[in-house]
This record gives C-alpha cells, structure tokens and sequence, in this order.
C-alpha cells in the first residue's frame, strides 16, 4: 500500500481560533480522506506550536503558568478538531519531552557539524511574530508582517548558516518544479529573501525563558521556529528509539501551510533538512488566507468569524463546504454573511438538496420505495447524463492531484446539476401516465446511481451528509468505501429500497434573518 503523510502547520495556541485558522486543517483532513478512499496508507499530524515569549506573556496576562496556558489552549484545539470532525493520526504538543529532548539533539548536532555558530546579534524583534528584522526591511517602521511596533534589541547568540545551503536550495528549486505550490510562491523567495542574499539565521534567544534550552549553554533558548519546524520530524519518533513512523512515512508527501509562513517553510525548512540529511517534503501548499472586507480578521475590528458558531447553526458539512468552495487557487478568499448563506441556500439546500428530495419522492411515489434495476442507456438523454459523470469524475480526481479544491467541489456539482437538468428534460411525471414504465425505470435508477456517485465524492468534504445521502438511498455505509465503484454506472442499484420519506438534509434558510444572525455574532 502506497504511504501518505500529510502535515499541518502547528498551531499557535495564543487564543480562539477562527475560521481563517481552522481552514489549514479542513483542507489536510479531506485530501486525508481522500487518499484513504482511493487506498492510500494515510498519516496526517497537526498539533501545537507551545513555546515563545509570546505564551509566556499571554499566559502571564491570565494569570497562568505558560504550561497551564498551553495545556488549555491544546484542549481547546483538540475539542474544536473534534467538532469538525478532523481525523488526524498524532497531535504533537512542542513541550512532549521526546520533542524538547530531539530538538536538543538536533542543536548539539548542527553545532558539532558547524552549521551552527556562535555571535551577537541586534536588529529590531517584532515580538508577536518572534522574529527580527534589519532596519531594511520594516516598513515605516513596523513589522513588515503584521505592521506592529518593534524593538531594537541586541544579544550574544547562535547563528545558522543559511548562505552554506542557498545554492543548494536553489538547484533543488530548480530540478523539482513541483514542490512549491503555487509556482509563484518559489519565485517570491528568489526574489525577495534569496536574491538580495540570505542572511544567517539567529537560532537562539536569551531575552525569555520559556523555550528549549541549548543543552551545551543553557542560558540560550532554542529560537522558536528552530523548535516548530522539527515537529513534523520528531512527532514520527525522529532521533527517538521507536522511529518505526519515522521510517515509514518520511518524507511528507504533502505539507500544508498558510502564505504567512511560507518563508520558513521553502526556505529555513528545507536547508535545516538538508543540513540533517534528510529527504525533502515532496510538496508544500501554500494557501492564502480569508480576509473580511475591511481587511483581516480581528477582535478589535469586531469581524472575527469562529468556526464554533458556523458549525452550531448550519452544521459541519456547510461550514467544510464553505471554506472549501469560497478559495480560488492561489487567491484570497473573503468572507461575508450574505454570501455563506447564499451557498447554503443554492448550492446545497436546492442543488443537492432538492435533487435527492425528488428523487426519494419519485421512487416512492412511482415505485413504491423499490429502486428499478438499472438495464443500461436506454436513449440520448440517458447516454448524456452518463457520461458527464464520467467526464466529471475525472476532472475531479484532477483537481483533487492537482490541490484545486474549489474546482473539484465544483465538478461534482456539475454533475448535481446535470442531474436537474436531467429531471427536467425527461419529465418523469409525464413518464409516470404512459402505459409502459421502461422509461421511467431508466429515469429513476439513473438518478439513484448518479446521487450515489456524488454521495462517494463529496465524501472526504462532506462525510455527514454523504452518509445521510447513502442512508436515504437504502445504500449501506460499507459501500460507499469503494470508490472504484463509481467508475461503473449501475453497480449497486439492484434490489434497493428508498426510504419513505427523506428528511430535507439542509433546510432552507431566512436569508434576510441568518444574515443579521453572523453579522450579530461577528460583533460580540
Ligand atoms: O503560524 N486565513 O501558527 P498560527 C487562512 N505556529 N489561514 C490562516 C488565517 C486566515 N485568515 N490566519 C491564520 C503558526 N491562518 C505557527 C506555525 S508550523 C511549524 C508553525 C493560518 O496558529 C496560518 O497561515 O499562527 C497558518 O498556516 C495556520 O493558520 C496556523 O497559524
Ligand atoms: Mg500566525
């Protein structure tokens, strides 16, 4: 069985998350699902992100030990993965003593090999982002990342020789054209950190304590981003006595991350592989980020969305739904009230909502709940229907390879709505007064199998629904598990029984009311 380890960033549990956030980790958890379903051996890690001077403040804030702040903040986030139903395989915690203990070993590493050195540094630090910058490189003044204040500060300290490697990275950029995704990721690190010359990286701190220590010279704190980025290593027991994981699934075959740390990802990450030796990830995706529309989303600005409130009010598949649908590749995605209840009300209550309705009612109505046996194409109109399915399940599995997941929702609402169209062009209820039913029984196994189709592929996005879906059809659970089912037109459509009445799966919204609602509940 082929492997496929996918990772998320970790988090960094400072506070609530809000949807922009929880959208890194329903991405990893549908393409995990969906390699499963087509028979990969799947690992997916995510985790938090524990140590930092800015814990150590926000946990002073509370009145709290770091250790107690994080271990909440790790609660938290574990409950809210659960709400949304993520299924990942290990949840790594930075402060697990086999993680401090191989960040360490890898430190004493870098340092014997001479990757590490020691020297002084002073530049302005940026301390919600932890990160310092040379004077260029602020803009007016302020943290060129998220525009607040900084500090000029100066401190004895370990460097990493980035400029050892930058050829290095460069070759490998160049000979593996697809491991940055989108291609113009790559070219803005050439352009703006590895072009104008890449500068050593300060890898300690002295100026806080709560933090990995250098074991050789405790008074230095491992640099956070040091710390983070050997998660996805140590989480699969790197450096450890079991390492079974660790040879099993590494590299990753797919990391995903945020386009706010996409230069410690395509730049520190792979150099900081290559100075263990290791094979590099096989992709990383950098996604852009849901913006509102006065910018970026904040408490002060009162346009915060939480993933929680989403997910109470219209249910999980319509929030994975949403934050799958709303980004276009390589762009921002901006959020408004109006237009998630827009696609609550079109896309799924009357799509795919209104399809399986009529459908469940027709059987009933025609056949009394039996599910005619599919006899083949029996005219144009059948042959048509077929094969956009077909063509729309190969285009999904494209978008799918390709990580173009607003485009592979949208190839299986193609077919959701050739399947309307289909309704309307055959006209069932006219079938229904002609004296032979051959045609009808054609109308209704088609319409069966194609629900059922769409039931297995909107399965990693949407599991509630396509359970709910299958379950209406008579179909058991079990089969939707084989997806190579669905190359087949009518392979389960024998000896079925719809139930008597399906509930709606999404009921139609008060646009005007569910508007005001999140606008509301955007504010408190
Ligand atoms: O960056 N839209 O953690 P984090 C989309 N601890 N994605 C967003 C977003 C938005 N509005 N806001 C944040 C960290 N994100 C580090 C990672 S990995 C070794 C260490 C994304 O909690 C962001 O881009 O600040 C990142 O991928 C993820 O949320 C976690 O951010
Ligand atoms: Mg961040």
């Amino acid at each position: 069985m082929e492997k496929f380890y996918i990772t998320t960033p970790i988090y960094y549990p400072s506070g609530k998350f809000h949807i922009g956030t929880a959208y890194t980790t329903v991405l990893a958890d549908t393409i995990r699902r969906y390699k499963k379903l087509r028979g990969y051996d799947t690992f997916m890690l995510t985790g938090t992100d524990e140590h930092g001077q800015k814990i150590e403040t926000v946990a002073k804030e509370h009145g709290k030990t770091p250790q107690e702040h994080v271990d909440e903040m790790a609660k938290m986030a574990k409950d809210l993965w659960k709400l949304m139903d993520i299924n990942y395989d290990y949840f790594i915690r930075t402060t697990e003593p086999r993680h401090k203990k191989a960040v360490q070993e890898i430190f004493e590493y870098f340092l014997q090999k001479g990757d590490i050195y020691k020297g002084e540094y002073e530049g302005w630090y940026c301390m919600p982002c932890e990160t310092y910058f040379t004077e260029t490189q602020l803009v007016d003044g302020k943290c060129p990342d998220c525009g607040r204040e900084v500090k000029l500060m100066k401190e004895e300290a370990y460097f990493f020789n980035m400029k050892k490697y930058t050829e290095k990275l460069l070759k490998y950029y160049d000979e593996h054209p697809d491991f940055i995704q989108p291609e113009y990721r790559k070219t803005e690190m050439i352009n703006n950190f590895i072009k104008p010359g890449l500068e050593d990286l300060c890898v300690t701190r002295t100026s806080f304590d709560w933090g990995i220590k250098v074991k050789s010279d405790s008074k230095h704190v491992i640099y956070v981003w040091l710390d983070a980025l050997t998660n996805y290593l140590t989480a699969l027991g790197y450096t450890q006595d079991d390492d079974e994981l660790f040879k099993k699934y590494w590299p990753a075959d797919l990391q995903i991350i945020g386009k706010d740390i996409a230069r410690f990802h395509l730049i520190y990450w792979p150099i900081f592989l290559m100075a263990l030796d290791l094979p590099l990830p096989k992709k990383i995706l950098v996604h852009n980020w849901i913006m509102m529309k006065d910018g970026k989303m904040s408490k002060s600005k009162g346009n915060v969305v939480y993933p929680e409130m989403l997910v109470e009010r219209y249910g999980l598949d319509a929030t994975r739904y949403f934050l799958l649908k709303e980004f276009p590749y390589g762009q921002d995605a901006i959020f408004t009230p109006e237009d998630f209840v827009n696609k609550y009300n079109f896309d799924l209550c009357n799509d795919l909502g209104n399809l399986l309705n009529r459908t469940i009612g027709m059987v009933n109505k025609y056949f009394g709940g039996n599910v005619p046996n599919y006899k083949g194409r029996i005219n144009d109109v059948d042959a048509e229907l077929e094969e956009t399915v077909a063509s729309k399940i190969s285009e999904y599995e494209n978008n799918m390879e390709d990580l173009h997941f607003s485009n592979a929702i949208e190839s299986i609402w193609g077919i959701i709505s050739r399947a309307n169209k289909y309704i309307d062009e055959t006209a069932p209820w006219t079938l229904a007064k002609q004296e032979k039913t051959e045609k009808l029984e054609s109308v209704m196994s088609h319409l069966v199998e194609t629900l059922r189709i769409v039931a297995i592929l909107i399965k990693p996005a949407m599991t509630e629904t396509s359970n709910k879906i299958l379950s209406q059809l008579g179909i058991n659970e079990e089969a939707s598990k084989e997806y190579d089912t669905i190359k087949e037109f009518g392979k389960t459509t024998s000896d079925l029984k719809v139930i008597e009445k399906g509930e709606p799966i999404f009921l139609r919204l008060d646009a005007n009311e569910e508007i005001e609602y999140i606008k509301n509940k955007m504010k408190e």
